[in-house]
């Protein structure tokens, strides 16, 4: 068949907002025949990522969609390794951003980080995909996207393609719509 295009995701957001197990989620041992994240699997997946610790510095994980090879760099988003985020933006081609939308009171901080990000002069003005899952949603105090994507003024974004999806990681839901819509707006 035909080579898939390879492109480089950067995997960002705070601590604890689950970049981790969404990429784990995603990683060819959770792809079956059916499809990365079919019923079949989700019990399989469920009990790996119980084990996910956090990320010491960032890890390379790569996984494939129906037309695309990605290469993606899981950075750790404790404050003391975000200083490393910077150095990956020139060779990504499309970010990941994690929010974890039961943590009210951090989402100023995650909007902080976001906006440096998205001022970078490596990244502004740079037609580069922006894919946002609102993350935890089976969490009774998570709010939905709509209020995530409000809190973090995502209408603002105008000069990037970006999408958000709620999601849940550890069954694997709202994963697949996004990595989806990755595939389709990767030029
Ligand atoms: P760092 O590597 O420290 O930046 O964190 P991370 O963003 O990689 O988070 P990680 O994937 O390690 O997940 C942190 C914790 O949140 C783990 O205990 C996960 O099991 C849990 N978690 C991740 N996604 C979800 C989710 O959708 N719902 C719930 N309830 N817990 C989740
Ligand atoms: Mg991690």
């Amino acid at each position: 068949g035909l080579k898939k295009k390879e492109v480089n995701v950067l995997c960002l957001g705070l601590d604890n907002s689950g970049k981790t197990t969404i990429i784990n989620q995603l990683k060819p041992s959770n792809q079956s025949l059916f499809g990365p994240l079919s019923d079949d699997w989700k019990h399989i997946s469920q009990t790996q990522t119980q084990d996910i610790v956090p990320t010491i510095g960032f890890n390379i994980e790569k996984f494939k969609s129906s037309s695309l090879s990605f290469t993606v760099f899981d950075m750790s988003g404790q404050s003391r390794y975000r200083n490393l985020w910077e150095h990956y933006y020139k060779e990504s081609h499309a970010i990941i951003f994690v929010i974890d939308s039961g943590d009210k009171l951090r989402m100023v901080v995650a909007k902080e980080e976001l906006d440096t990000l998205l001022n970078h002069q490596d990244i502004r003005s740079r037609r580069m995909p922006v894919l946002f899952f609102a993350n935890k949603s089976d969490l009774r105090e998570s709010m939905s996207s709509v209020k995530v994507s409000q809190l973090l003024c995502l209408e603002n974004i105008k000069d990037k393609p970006w999408h958000i999806c709620s999601s849940d990681a550890v069954k694997g839901d709202g994963l697949q719509e996004g990595v989806d819509w990755l595939q389709g707006t990767i030029l």
